[in-house]
């Protein structure tokens, strides 16, 4: 009896710590409701997604395949990240008109601009169809239906729980967005790769795009004749801003989780596939560095390129401290062992951990490979060695082939070589030698039947492994065998979890489809002593306010602005010094694909749009730790004062719904 009851204590302890963990499917949110509507949030689980009525989820859209992005009026007006309007906005940008460089405020409709590669997609509905596949309908006869029934319908059958579940996604798809407003990239990306994955943080990531429909307020092809598209629902936006420990819930598309990986990915992930990953890209990155920090033309050419090779390593490299700190390796081992005295099927996981250890070599390779090999272009266009800039480039990309060559020749794969590559090295004597060799056919020949040859070799190969894999993704390191082993290993865990009635406990991997996340504005312990609260501020802009730093030199109007205090409604009093405020901290469980995605109060406002987490939450990819892992919102009301005043275009706000 005691026994029981300690144990009930220790759930009990446990439980408000484990709960803000977890990405749910909407169209099961009621089983979450209660333990919502304990935490916070006033609404129903039809007010967050219905199939008869407007709901939440009308209200939000992946945006351009990789982002999520939120309606905000009755005219088809959107917020998303400016990271994620990034390329739409330098798209449009040119020497004359550089909208990156100093911001985009259209003044009209009729100055909004059409972009030819972007598309927003609305959720019509989900549903479960594992029954019928079961009864023997294939996902492409179910798609065909789902398609028919409407204009501008796609639909996708996704897995949940590893092919436990098949679910049916029907989205209605819109071609016609056009950008309406960016912020100068220094508020944007105010702070650069400097303090990406960091707080506190001061980024104003947004910008602002509109949606338009065919008269008939159907998706339809660009046309001047289209019209602002007519949402069924749009988010009022709160302006009476957020504090510490109020609800917040995240309601967008999370692109890829890895809960439910054996204990040996956890360790491969955190002793080799990071560690590797990292230190190659650190060698990528200095050479970068080092040639943006000697001219500022390649500055400029290398941003992009920087900016993304940076982001997953900074992120690597917070997920392995992650993962040690918290134990993840020795928590999910146990795990298992429990699992096999409570389920009895020993079996499956020996099988699991068979495959894997016979794939590894494969996977490794092939990360490897993708982060050396796979990076190079073999040839160089005539486009672009006609670029002055070329000459400039040339002692850069010639260093970048030689660190490839070495990366990949100097790590053994336990796979048999790439022969044409290993033929190379030996004729010219060293991988440098030979990578120079290389670099010179690519820059003077791209034609080069020896370059030509070593490209194909490498493709060949790659092709090679994931034919032995099975399976084109590495996503959650798997093989076609080991899909089907984690599908009844998986299941296994599902029910172990329904037995000890820790039903609902378990979320299906996010897969870029739709889900909710819920938790609060919450501050965390950085270090010893070193709290950091979730609220940041216009002072903490101008504290770092640098014209002589690239990332953190801040338009003279942000200045002028915070001289004066003139903030009017936007305004408000922080430990007596009046200031607007920038950021915010929550511990929404989120990953890459929440970008954008809109951040709702207890009433189902917009508060805020998230846009990263700490570079020490990254861990929660593979496991959530409450105590740490936070994600980083953009306070809406700093949004709503960049608008109005930086970008005078108030009349968007007038087309908002306040409260
Ligand atoms: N870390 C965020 C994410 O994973 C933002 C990346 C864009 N910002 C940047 N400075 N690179 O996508
Ligand atoms: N910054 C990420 C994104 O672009 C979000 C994250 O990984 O937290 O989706």
């Amino acid at each position: 009896m005691k026994r029981i009851l300690l144990t009930l204590f220790a759930l009990l302890l446990l439980a408000p710590a484990m709960a803000d963990e977890g990405m749910w499917l909407p169209s099961l949110i009621s089983h979450r409701i209660r333990d919502m509507r304990a935490k916070g949030f006033r609404l129903t689980a039809d007010d967050i997604y219905s199939i008869n009525k407007a709901s939440m989820k009308d209200a939000v859209v992946l945006f351009d395949g990789g982002c999520t992005g939120e309606l905000v009026s009755a005219e088809g007006l959107l917020l998303t990240n400016h990271h994620c309007g990034y390329d739409a906005i330098q798209s449009h940008s040119s020497v004359e008109h550089d909208y990156l460089t100093h911001g985009f405020w259209a003044r009209s409709r009729a100055e909004e601009l059409p972009n030819k590669e972007l598309n927003v997609k609305f959720l019509v509905r989900m549903e479960d169809v594992t029954d019928r596949m079961a009864a023997g309908e294939t996902a492409d006869e179910i798609v065909r239906k789902a398609e028919a029934e409407g204009k501008g319908y796609k639909a996708a059958v996704e897995q949940m729980y590893y092919g436990n579940q098949q679910f049916l996604f029907l989205y209605e798809q819109f071609d016609d967005v056009r950008l309406v407003a960016a912020p100068p990239s220094s508020i944007g990306k105010f702070g650069g790769d400097t303090d990406n994955w960091i707080w506190p943080r001061h980024t104003g990531d947004f910008s602002v795009f509109r949606i338009y429909a065919g008269p008939d307020n159907k998706p339809a092809a660009y046309s001047p004749d289209n019209v602002p598209f007519r949402p069924r629902r749009h988010f009022t936006v709160s302006t009476r801003g957020v504090a510490e420990g109020d609800f917040t819930m995240i309601y967008g598309f999370p692109g890829n989780t890895q809960q439910y990986i054996l204990s040996d990915v956890v360790k491969y992930i955190a002793e080799t596939s990071d560690p590797m990953k990292i230190a190659i890209r650190t060698g990528r990155l200095d050479l970068i560095s080092r040639a943006q920090e000697s001219d500022p033309a390649l500055r400029i050419h290398y941003a992009a390129k920087h900016a993304s090779i940076a982001n997953a390593w900074k992120k690597w490299q917070g997920e392995v401290l992650g993962i040690k700190r918290l134990g993840t390796y020795e928590k999910k081992l146990r795990t298992e062992q429990r699992f096999v005295e409570a389920t009895g099927d020993g079996e499956v996981l020996q099988e699991l951990k068979n495959e894997f250890a016979r794939a590894l070599p494969y996977y490794y390779t092939r990360e490897l490979l993708g982060e050396t090999l796979l990076t190079l272009r073999y040839g160089f266009t005539d486009e672009e060695k006609a670029d002055p800039l070329f000459a400039k480039r040339r002692p850069v990309e010639q260093a970048l082939y030689r660190q490839a060559f070495e990366e990949y020749a100097g790590r053994s794969t336990m796979l048999a070589p790439i022969a044409a590559f290993e033929a190379g090295i030996k004729q010219h004597g060293t991988p440098a030698a030979y990578a120079d060799h290389i670099f010179a056919l690519a820059a003077d020949d791209p034609q080069n039947p020896e370059l030509i040859a070593l490209k194909e070799a490498i493709k060949e190969f790659s092709a090679e492994i994931v034919d032995e894999l099975g399976t084109r993704s590495l996503r959650n390191f798997n093989s076609a065998r080991m899909n089907a082993l984690y599908a009844r290993y998986v299941e296994g865990l599902r029910r172990w979890a329904a037995a000890e009635k820790r039903e609902g406990a378990m979320f299906p991997d996010a897969n870029l489809t739709l889900r909710v996340a819920y938790g609060k504005v919450a501050g965390y312990e950085y270090a010893d002593g070193e709290y950091h609260t979730p609220l940041t501020t216009l002072d903490g802009i101008i504290a770092k306010d640098n014209p002589a730093i690239y990332d953190y030199d801040i338009p003279q109007a942000l200045r002028d602005l915070h001289a004066s205090k003139d903030y009017g409604r936007w305004g408000i009093e922080v430990g007596g010094r009046r200031t607007v405020p920038v950021c915010f901290l929550a511990t929404n469980h989120t990953t890459g694909g929440n970008s954008g995605s809109p951040i709702l109060n207890g009433r189902g406002e917009l508060v805020g749009i998230n846009f990263d987490r700490t570079w020490r939450s990254t861990m929660s990819d593979i496991q959530f730790d409450p105590t740490i892992c936070r994600n980083i919102a953009v306070d809406i009301r700093y949004v709503l004062m960049v608008i109005d005043r930086i970008g005078g275009a108030g009349y968007l706000i007038d087309e908002m719904t306040l409260r």
